[in-house]
């Protein structure tokens, strides 16, 4: 039997997970520093929220490739863009395929931030799409290494890719980096799913690059982070740009959604009550991540600065993930899980329960 290439051959466990599973069987007591599953780290949802999906119109099924017209008219106006260029899918990691599809035969090159979010090589790779990697440096924030973007750029390049806040680094573009950005003249994705969660008050605001219309791009947005509810499924695509270039695109992109009609009734029904949340559901991860990052700040470790996003940059010796683990029952990110070109960072998550931040913060200093 054979399989496909687009997936992994080996399937063996890395040495972090395969140590977590064994100290899970002894019944260690692990202080998880990496949890960002709103949903497992306390914050708390007002009573009966659920009750939303349960409306009348939820049961019927009206089969709309981009989405129910009220759902995807709720986006437009909370985000200020015309209804027909707003597409709902099931997720951002599912609008991220369905673009590679559209824009992408397989061999094709997409660039990706690096370091940043470790998903995209399985996306791509899905996809048959290869990914090629720009640079982001640290000057006290993060910033794009044009160098190494002009260098990627080939002749099989077909989107680049923003993460606006990126995951983990928490850059975002700045105005200079957009004009640069957009000279390429490449289609954008810009993933601005942490975009509501600034944390530097001193920096310029996060940008949106939904308005832009020099080049034809694509912001992604969901329901995982806005309102803290991954498992409710439903995040939208806004498309801009030259004009024919999005209609062609979303001509296109329509045949891929209606192949999969992947957004569910209830949730798109759902959608104004559920966005509803995001005043009491940010303000909590807003307070969360605030008092974890001033925690971490007094601790005497070193860790960059942190502008925007869920995630925090310590210093550590490379390796360090597997001691603290083994001694200190204390689980971190390896930089390298997010291609960090210097092996001596770990990442962790600004998200954890307090009281877990507090004592992996004090484990993490006997070093
Ligand atoms: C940068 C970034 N984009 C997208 C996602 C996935 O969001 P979704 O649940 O909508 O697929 C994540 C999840 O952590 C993320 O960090």
């Amino acid at each position: 039997m054979t399989f496909s290439h687009r997936l992994p051959r080996e399937l063996r466990p890395n040495a972090l997970t395969e140590l977590l599973a064994e100290k899970k069987k002894a019944g260690a007591p692990i202080l998880d520093l990496t949890e960002s599953n709103p949903t497992h780290a306390g914050i708390e949802y007002p009573a009966g929220f659920l009750s939303c999906l349960a409306s009348e119109a939820a049961a019927r099924y009206e089969p709309e490739p981009f989405g129910l017209p009220s759902a995807r008219e709720t986006i437009a106006r909370e985000y200020g863009a015309p209804v027909d260029r707003v597409v709902l899918t099931a997720s951002t990691s599912e609008a991220y395929s369905w673009l590679f599809k559209l824009l992408c035969d397989p061999g094709d090159e997409v660039l990706v931030p690096r370091p940043s979010y470790p998903l995209f090589d399985y996306l791509a790779a899905l996809e048959s799409v290869n990914v090629r990697h720009y640079g982001l440096f640290y000057d006290h924030g993060w910033f794009i290494d044009f160098h190494t973007l002009e260098r990627a750029i080939g002749e099989r390049t077909r989107a680049i890719v923003l993460v606006n806040p990126n995951n983990p680094t928490g850059h975002f573009l700045r105005s200079h980096e957009l004009e640069q950005l957009c000279g390429f003249g490449l289609p954008i994705i810009s993933d601005e799913v942490f975009r509501d969660y600034q944390l530097n008050p001193a920096s310029d605001s996060v940008p949106t690059l939904q308005d832009l219309d020099a080049t034809l791009v694509f912001t992604l947005n969901g329901l995982s982070k806005t309102v803290g509810l991954p498992q409710m499924k439903l995040a939208w695509t806004i498309a801009n740009g030259p004009r024919d270039q999005v209609a062609e695109a979303l001509a296109r992109l329509e045949i891929i959604a209606d192949t999969y009609l992947s957004a569910g009734t209830p949730v798109q029904c759902a959608l104004p009550s559920l966005l509803e949340l995001r005043g009491p559901v940010q303000g909590q991860i807003m307070r969360r991540l605030r008092e974890n990052l001033a925690v971490l700040n007094a601790s005497g470790l070193r860790v960059l600065d942190v502008e925007a996003g869920w995630y925090a940059i310590v210093a550590q010796e490379e390796g360090s993930e597997l001691r603290l683990l083994r001694e200190h029952d204390v689980l971190v990110q390896p930089g390298y899980f997010y291609d960090f070109e210097n092996p001596g960072y770990i990442v962790i998550s600004l998200l954890t329960a307090p009281e877990i931040f507090r004592e992996g913060i004090r484990r993490l200093r006997l070093g």
